[in-house]
């Protein structure tokens, strides 16, 4: 790659322990050079209300997680699945970030999104949710790979590394993929500006 692009990466669960923050900092120890992450921190961001919106008097939490997106040059989701969608944390984060309208901070974002469950399903329900919330938010999801992370319990070790090593190449191919994406988007993007 021959420029360097900073990731906002978001994880859908808030747990200490979440298979879903193993996954992220695994899809970071793998991703290719020229990629930089940098967590957005919802957990404490009060949630969208639109009086507080127009109060004129917003949240630090919310200026900072709209100052931190807007200035990357893309986004990467890892969640897990809440009954059949993401949890609620993730949903608010975008919300906050999707207005006012105009203002949009993920708009343009090329992104990539893996889910990851206990079971075998992958979390597709939430993964799926996710995309179809993006398209409202004129994000740029990669379509190709899919990433539905199944069996979490027995796929980290207690350092947090992979223990299969097909999981580690599919992986690492999903993070080589979603590089080119970002390049694809971004040169796009400068040529459309002319
Ligand atoms: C879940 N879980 C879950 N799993 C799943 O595959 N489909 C689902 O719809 C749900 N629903 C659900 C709702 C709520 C409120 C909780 C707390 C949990 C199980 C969940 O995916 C599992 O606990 C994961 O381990 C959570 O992800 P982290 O915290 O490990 O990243």
């Amino acid at each position: 790659m021959s420029e360097t692009y900073e990731v906002a990466v978001l994880i859908g669960s808030l747990r200490k322990e979440s298979y879903s923050r193993k996954l992220a900092r695994v899809l970071e120890r793998l991703a290719p050079e020229g990629l930089r992450f940098d967590e957005v921190h919802f957990a404490r961001a009060p949630l969208y209300n639109e009086d507080i919106e127009t109060s004129g008097n917003l949240p630090p939490e919310w200026v900072h997680l709209r100052e931190q997106v807007r200035r990357s040059d893309a986004v990467l989701f890892i969640t897990p699945e809440y009954n059949r969608s993401i949890p609620g944390g993730l949903k608010n984060a975008l919300d906050i970030g999707s207005r006012p309208p105009k203002e949009n901070v993920w708009r343009g974002k090329p992104a990539a999104i893996a889910s990851i469950s206990r079971g075998v399903i992958g979390a597709f329900g939430a993964n799926h949710h996710l995309r179809q919330i993006l398209v409202p938010l004129d994000v740029l999801v990669m379509a190709q790979p899919e990433a539905y992370i199944g069996g979490a319990p027995t796929l980290f070790d207690e350092q947090g590394e992979l223990t299969n090593e097909s999981t580690r190449e599919f992986l690492q191919g999903f993070m080589r993929r979603f590089a080119q994406w970002i390049e694809t988007v971004h040169r796009g993007q400068e040529r459309a500006a002319g």
